[in-house]
């Protein structure tokens, strides 16, 4: 070998040399864990898809997310599923809905944390869109039918709205309506909420991996007049990553304070893409399909489940992710402060 010799491994020598030159860090304060919210008291609905995941009513989940808090947690979303849906979602603007109230509680009881709620119209709908269905005769031939993007804008506005009113701390349209970021944001700051941040689920593909998440928030999307049984007239389509970067500029243009990439680990370019090209926070979730994976592979013994996770999440934060969204926040926390709730 020629001298000098490149020796990587000599920095490798130890955990405390490998530790000193380390680039990248996960924290607990860096994960946010999404929990489904229920109407009821003392109900844990496990989520068969998804192990380890339940539907709490408030009572529940302001003591789950007691127990996360002290692992180490710091932030929560929220998905609420109603006690009436219809085919506008109107339970999704209820002052003293599933999520409104679940707000309140914890904010009530955990004032230090940060409480996102999701805003999306899929789980307050009967047909399971994130969006208001066009009526079937606006359809003649060339005619798209289909979820009316502009009639779902004020909306989501009101439920953005009602959210921030009981309190919550940052609001994530996950619909993927075009224009939604600047009808939120101004319906906000018309309501006096103007800092109220919005996390805008800026590049959401509509991919495979979703699936135990619509169990877990019952919330697929049904086929009808005009409409198909999936999301990819909305959501992005997995093979596209210049357009996740217009999709992006788009939201931070309308006024996005934080912009997330969804799925994570399959869509790592593009939240590395995202980091490079935008200066905001980035987002990444970990989605529940992601999620089901891993825990399977654990149940059957063929992997080592906390080694996995934690690498996971340490990597969506190399790839460029200042938070990672992951249902095992609350667990990796845990890993991560030795705390065990
Ligand atoms: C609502 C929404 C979805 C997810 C987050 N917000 C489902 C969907 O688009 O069908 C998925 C999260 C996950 O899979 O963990 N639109």
């Amino acid at each position: 070998m020629a001298f000098p010799q490149e020796r990587p491994r000599r920095l490798r020598r130890s955990e405390a040399l490998r530790s000193l030159v380390r680039e990248t860090l996960l924290a607990p304060d860096d994960l946010t864990w999404p929990l489904f919210v229920v109407p009821g008291a003392r109900v844990r609905n496990p989520v068969k898809s998804m192990p380890g995941v339940f539907q709490l009513s408030v009572d529940e989940l302001t003591a789950e997310a007691q127990r996360a808090w002290e692992c180490g947690v710091r932030s929560v979303i929220l998905f609420g599923i109603p006690e009436t849906k219809d085919a506008i979602g109107s339970s999704a603007w209820d002052d003293d809905g599933v999520v409104p109230r679940a707000v309140r509680a914890l904010k009530e009881k955990l004032p230090g944390l940060v409480v996102m709620t999701d805003v999306c119209m899929c789980e307050y709908t009967d047909h399971g869109h994130c969006g208001v269905l066009k009526p079937p005769r606006a359809g003649g031939p060339g005619q798209d039918l289909g979820v009316d993007n502009d009639a779902t804008l004020p909306l989501l506005a009101r439920e953005a709205v009602a959210h921030a009113k009981a309190g919550a701390d940052v609001v994530a349209p996950s619909d993927m309506m075009d224009g939604r970021v600047a009808a939120i944001r101004e319906a906000l700051d018309i309501a006096g909420y103007p800092d109220v941040p919005i996390l805008s689920y800026a590049a959401k593909f509509a991919g495979a991996f979703y699936g135990p998440f619509r169990d877990a928030a019952e919330s697929a999307p049904r086929e009808g007049p005009g409409v198909p049984k999936d999301r990819k007239g909305y959501q992005m389509d997995p093979a596209n990553a210049r357009e996740a970067r217009r999709e992006v500029a788009l939201d931070v243009a309308e006024g996005a304070d934080m912009v997330m990439v969804k799925p994570a680990v399959p869509y790592l370019d593009i939240v590395r893409m995202v980091k490079e090209e935008f200066d905001l926070p980035v987002a990444a979730y970990h989605v529940s399909g992601e999620y089901a994976m891993i825990k399977a592979a654990a149940e059957r013994g063929w992997i080592d489940e906390p080694r996995v996770v934690l690498e996971t999440l340490l990597c969506c934060r190399r790839a460029g992710a200042d938070l990672v969204l992951t249902y095992y926040a609350k667990e990796a926390a845990s890993l991560l402060t030795g705390v065990r709730r």
